[in-house]
C-alpha cells in the first residue's frame, strides 16, 4: 500500500478549538498561516482575498466583543477579506458572491490546516458584526471582512479519527440512495 501524504494527517486531526491556553502566538506563526491563506487557490487567480493579522491584546480585544462566535480566548486572529476591486478583474461569469465565498473558504481551511501543523489552535469564525469589525480595522469601503480565523495555544493535541465522516456522504459515478 502507498505511503499516504502527511497532509492527510493534518486534515484529520484538525479540529475546531473552543478553548485555548494562556500564552502568545509568535509573529512568525501568524505569518505562516496568513502565507498558507495566501497560497489558497483563488477564482481565476486574482487573488481576491486580502488578510488583517490581529496580535495586538487591545485590538483582538476589541474585535472578539463583536464577535459573538469567538468562544474561549484566542491570542490571535486573521481576517480574511474580500477585496472587490481586485475581484472586479474577474470575467463577468465568475464575480458571483458564491466564489468569493469559495475563495474565503479555501484560505481559510489552508490557514487552519498550517495552524494544525504548527499544533496551535484555530477556529473559523463567521458570527461577528460584519460593519463594525471593518470599521475597527480601518478596512477600505470596498473590502468586506467574511471571515475570521481565532487562533491561539491550544489545551491538548487533539487526535479524533472520525472513520465514519465520509458515512452516506461518498457516491461513485451517480448518486445512489
Ligand atoms: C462557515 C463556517 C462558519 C463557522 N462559524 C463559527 C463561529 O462563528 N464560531 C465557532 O466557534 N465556530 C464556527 N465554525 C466552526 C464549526 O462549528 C466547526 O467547524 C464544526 O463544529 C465542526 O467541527 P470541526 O471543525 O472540529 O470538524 C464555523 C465553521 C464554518 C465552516
Amino acid at each position: 500500500m502507498r505511503a499516504e501524504p502527511g497532509v492527510l494527517d493534518a486534515i484529520r486531526r484538525r479540529r475546531a478549538v473552543w478553548r485555548y491556553r494562556p500564552g502568545t502566538v509568535d509573529r512568525q506563526q501568524l505569518s505562516l498561516i496568513a502565507e498558507a491563506a495566501a497560497y489558497a487557490p483563488s477564482a481565476d487567480d486574482v487573488k481576491g482575498v486580502s488578510i488583517i493579522a490581529i496580535d495586538d491584546p487591545s485590538q483582538l480585544a476589541a474585535v472578539i466583543a463583536l464577535s459573538p462566535g469567538i468562544l474561549g480566548e484566542p491570542t490571535a486572529a486573521l481576517v480574511l477579506c474580500v477585496d472587490w476591486d481586485r475581484r472586479a478583474r474577474l470575467p463577468a461569469g465568475a464575480r458571483s458572491e458564491d466564489t468569493a465565498w469559495f475563495d474565503v473558504g479555501a484560505a481559510a481551511e489552508n490557514a487552519l490546516l498550517a495552524a494544525e501543523g504548527l499544533e496551535l489552535g484555530a477556529t473559523p469564525i463567521t458570527s461577528f458584526h460584519q460593519p463594525a469589525v471593518a470599521e475597527i480595522l480601518s478596512l477600505p469601503s470596498r473590502w468586506t471582512p467574511l471571515a475570521m480565523i481565532a487562533i491561539g495555544p491550544r489545551r491538548h493535541r487533539l487526535i479524533a479519527p472520525r472513520p465514519e465522516v465520509l458515512e452516506g456522504r461518498l457516491h461513485w459515478q451517480q448518486y445512489r440512495p
